[in-house]
């Protein structure tokens, strides 16, 4: 980093692509210095998911003054930001516009570069800010509201998508199982929490194209299992916290079965799992047990580091400084594919 006779080694991450506004300090000698975020859950339950609207207009409250929180925790100045790290994609547009705007404006006004970072990037490597970090190559199973994909990744920089959906992505189709049992917004957390009352074999669902040959996933028919059995059931408590149960364990199930085929096919020794879904108790677990049995190592971020956060934004910046924008652009991308 410091060949690039950059001011200093310290990289400030925005991160505002969907319902957290989310900023930090990174250091790539010292780690990370500050983290701080605003989540607008309590803005989206009323709609039962993100107002993109209302989206934009949250962030662009909380962008500056969580900015200057970020600073004043790390006990720094603004002037002690050598490169301004945001996510650029992919996301809400204008949800996204809004960090990307005050990033490169700040760069800008600070005469310092701007890096332009894709989100997913960002969730891959949040499980390496923590010691042990997983060491490369390794097999990545990303899990988030909008992604589920299995990636091989040989180092930074380098993505082969070996596997995804094919229709709704994990934590989609979590929020909308959770929705139709009328769950509130985000409804994974509260069907993972509901599914802990559940009683075991009441329902099964089936572990979807895990009998077809590959790494694509699908999950849309599982949510119509779940939509099936509760449609057909006296709908109490219990029969929505077996059905969350029953959801639960087949996207848990399916999820292990994949990533053992993903590590046979690549031969790779290592999983680093990321993204909002892998906070998943259940799914933790799953995945812990597969790595045991086929003696692999295994990483998580920390909790806080599963969904969206800055953390991940300033670090992949402080690992992105080959891609510093050379121009003024205020970049974003509602779609970019991480490969
Ligand atoms: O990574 P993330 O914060 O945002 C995206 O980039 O999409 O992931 C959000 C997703 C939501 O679908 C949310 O319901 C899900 O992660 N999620 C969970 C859990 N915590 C968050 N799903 C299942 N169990 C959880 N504990
Ligand atoms: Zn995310």
């Amino acid at each position: 980093m410091e060949k690039l006779n950059l001011k200093s080694n310290i990289v400030l991450g925005i991160e505002t692509s969907c319902d957290e506004t989310a900023i930090a300090l990174y250091s790539s000698s010292d780690g990370l210095l500050s983290h701080c975020l605003y989540s607008q859950i309590e803005s989206h339950k009323k709609y039962g998911g993100v107002m993109p609207e209302v989206a934009s207009r949250d962030h662009i409250k909380r962008v500056v003054p969580l900015i200057k929180q970020a600073v004043e925790e790390a006990n720094l100045s603004l002037d002690d930001i050598g490169v301004i790290a945001y996510t650029s994609g992919p996301g809400l547009v204008g949800a996204l516009m809004v960090g990307a705007s005050i990033a490169r404006s700040l760069a800008y006004a600070l005469d310092i570069p701007a890096i332009p970072i894709n989100h997913m990037e960002g969730h891959l490597l949040a499980p390496m800010l923590d010691k042990p970090a997983p060491e490369f190559p390794f097999v990545s199973l990303l899990i988030s509201g909008g992604h589920t994909q299995l990636i091989e990744v040989k180092k930074i920089g380098s993505y082969n998508i070996i596997g995804e959906s094919v229709d709704d992505a994990v934590g989609e189709a979590f929020d909308k199982t959770a929705r139709l049992l009328g769950l509130s917004y985000p409804g994974g957390p509260e069907l993972s929490k509901l599914a802990e009352s559940g009683e075991l074999g009441k329902y099964v669902f089936p572990r979807p194209m895990t009998r077809l040959p590959g790494l694509n996933f699908s999950f849309s028919g599982l949510k119509t299992h779940a939509m099936t059995a509760w449609k057909k059931c006296p709908q109490s408590e219990q029969d929505k916290a077996d059905i969350s149960l029953a959801f639960e364990i087949a996207v848990a199930k399916t999820l292990a079965i994949k990533c053992k085929r993903a590590l046979d096919q690549t031969g790779l020794k290592t999983i680093v799992v990321a993204g909002g879904v892998s906070a998943n108790v259940r799914i933790r677990q799953e995945l812990r047990k597969l790595a045991n049995d086929l003696k692999v190592n295994i990483f998580f971020p920390r909790h806080e580091f599963c969904t969206d956060n800055g953390a991940m934004i300033a670090y992949a910046g402080s690992h992105n400084i080959d891609n510093i924008q050379n121009d003024l652009l205020i970049r974003t991308q509602a779609k970019w594919r991480l490969s």
